[in-house]
């Protein structure tokens, strides 16, 4: 029996949707140990609710060490006690469902934890046992097998194998905690079948499928040659990433998520050269989405904008598949800080993404305008790519900070222990209490945004993106159902070109201006005239025609 509760049946539902992601240990903390947990979620539900986001991403919650923040899976079918347990999850699914949301969970099929039975069992067993077949286990190089099997270097930094005290080394393309799986086993294969059935089963609506170019392995495990260190978006073509045999298993996975009603969508971590490469990802007969890491990757320059929008776009037409839009995650310097660190250019930024059609993903924190903390202690850090020398892009705990939801000191309201990491003591104006109902603020910014989304649903709609003349440093593009956005990515004040219409939103802070409309009507940055329309630095607007 699969639980589908009252999430509204539509279809295509995903195509636009906006999926706003959780970091379980960093959004609300039930129990008051300092951590995040399910009943943290659950008694924010009404937040997402009130939010206006179509979807729940919840980062995993699964019996896990914690090596890498959950993303070294113990055991797939149950959750951690740090987080809660299995109703926890079933009561977080059903309540979410009962508010219209609908809830992806992340799936981890590259690798598992170092305690995951398996492998502790092949550990055991020795070399020879059959249970190393399923992971990457080999004999060294060198006269004494002193060496490792190859060149491969893990993402977080040093080598991707690890020897141990038997002789034979094991492949961990992640922390040595985070054994890779290997795909050409059979036993993998239906293994996670089994364990998308059951959460599926459960009623959760798809999955963020991590690392999802990775699973398979170039045969023979041939040496990279590179030398240098790597980082998951490199243009590079390396031997364990993006190989062609990950699109049969995603076939299979498609044929299970259509087994079900409602479609229930996967959504790949794929952080593949091109965006072509990316779109093989969502042919018809596999994922549903795609990450545009890309954008990500994209800094605040209108030429580079339009540019990578429009390779999106153009990349995902003939695969039928949705683009998306993302700025920030648990994984990448949160965009306030990374654009620059002004709040006007990432409300600029939001505004602009949610402008675009297809679906984009929200990283919880940046609704309230959140920065990067960047003056974490070394003894309070998590990040294994800290550990590892010139691991990943380095440091991943300043965009996993515990959440400010009320109050005017730490811990904000997160929970009643100390949060596992410390926020800043200058947070106060930054949560959601503060924030809520103040018509200048990036959360109710964000709330009209959404909102505007749902009263035109042109924004989100299609994948046309009409460009118009705009001065240099600007975008100008009009979308169905008469809006234009026009962004401003320079450092001064621009004049556009005259057009008949009228500001639906701006991300510029507007007071004194209405609350209701939004509409700058006498500001000194903004003008709304037919004839000459002066535009901030740092700001988008979205005009009604
Ligand atoms: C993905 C996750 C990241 C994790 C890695 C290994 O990139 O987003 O947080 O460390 O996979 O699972």
């Amino acid at each position: 029996m699969t639980a589908q509760h009252n999430v509204t049946p539509a279809t295509d539902w995903w195509r636009d949707a906006v999926i706003y992601q959780v970091y379980p240990r960093s959004f609300a903390d039930g129990n008051g140990d300092g951590m995040g947990d399910l009943a943290g979620i659950r008694s924010r539900l009404p937040h997402l609710r009130s939010l206006g986001v179509d979807a729940v991403w919840l980062s995993p919650f699964y019996a896990s060490p914690q090596a890498d923040g959950g993303y070294d899976v113990a055991d797939y079918r149950a959750i951690d006690p740090m987080f809660g347990t299995l109703s926890d999850a079933e009561a977080v699914i059903r309540e979410a469902h009962d508010l219209g949301l609908r809830i992806i969970v992340d799936i981890v099929p590259n690798h598992c934890s170092d305690r995951h039975e398996w492998f502790r069992r092949a550990l055991a067993e020795g070399p020879g046992s059959v249970l190393r077949e399923r992971f990457h286990f080999r004999k060294g190089r060198g006269q004494n097998g002193e060496a490792p099997p190859n060149d491969w270097e893990s993402i977080f930094g040093g080598p991707a194998w690890t020897r141990l005290a038997d002789g034979e080394w094991y492949l961990h393309l992640f922390a040595p905690e985070q054994p890779d799986f290997n795909w050409e086993h059979p036993a993998v294969q239906d293994e996670f079948r089994s364990i998308l059935r059951f959460w599926l089963d459960l009623g959760v609506d798809g999955f963020r499928v991590d690392v999802a170019h990775g699973l398979v392995k170039a045969a023979g495990l041939p040496d990279m040659g590179h030398g240098e260190q790597l980082t998951l978006l490199g243009n590079q073509v390396l031997p364990f990433f993006d190989q062609d045999g990950v699109h049969d298993i995603y076939r299979t996975w498609r044929a299970v998520l259509d087994e079900y009603p409602g479609e229930r969508i996967a959504v790949a971590e794929a952080w593949a050269p091109t965006a072509a490469r990316t779109a093989l990802y969502v042919r018809p007969d596999e994922l549903h989405q795609a990450f545009n890491f890309h954008y990500l990757n994209t800094g605040w320059d209108a030429d580079s904008l339009r540019a990578v929008i429009d390779e999106s776009l153009e990349a995902m037409r003939p695969v039928d598949a949705p683009a998306t839009w993302v700025l920030s995650n648990h994984d990448v310097v949160r965009h306030r800080t990374r654009l620059g660190g002004s709040l006007d250019r990432a409300r600029a930024a939001a505004l602009l993404m949610l402008a675009l059609p297809g679906s984009a993903y929200l990283y919880q924190g940046e609704e309230l305008g959140l920065p990067e903390v960047t003056d974490l202690p070394d003894d309070v850090r998590q990040d294994p790519s800290f550990f590892r020398a010139n691991g990943q892009d380095g440091l991943r705990d300043g965009c996993r900070v515990p959440l400010p939801w009320g109050e005017a000191a730490p811990p904000y309201g997160f929970g009643d222990g100390t949060p596992w990491l410390p926020q800043p003591a200058d947070w106060a104006p930054l949560t959601v209490q503060a924030q809520t109902g103040d018509p200048d603020s990036t959360l109710e910014l964000y709330r009209t945004a959404l909102d505007l989304r749902r009263t035109h649903p042109g924004l989100g709609a299609g994948d046309a993106v009409e460009w118009l003349d705009a001065p240099a440093g600007v975008l100008a593009f009009r979308r169905p159902g008469g809006l234009i956005c026009t962004v401003n990515t320079t450092e001064a004040a621009v004049t556009l070109p005259a057009r008949p219409g009228r500001v639906l939103l701006s991300s510029l802070p507007s007071s004194p201006l209405a609350a209701a409309s939004r509409l700058p009507s006498s500001s000194s940055h903004v003008v709304n005239t037919e004839s000459d329309r002066m535009v901030a630095a740092d700001t988008t607007i979205w005009w009604e025609e």
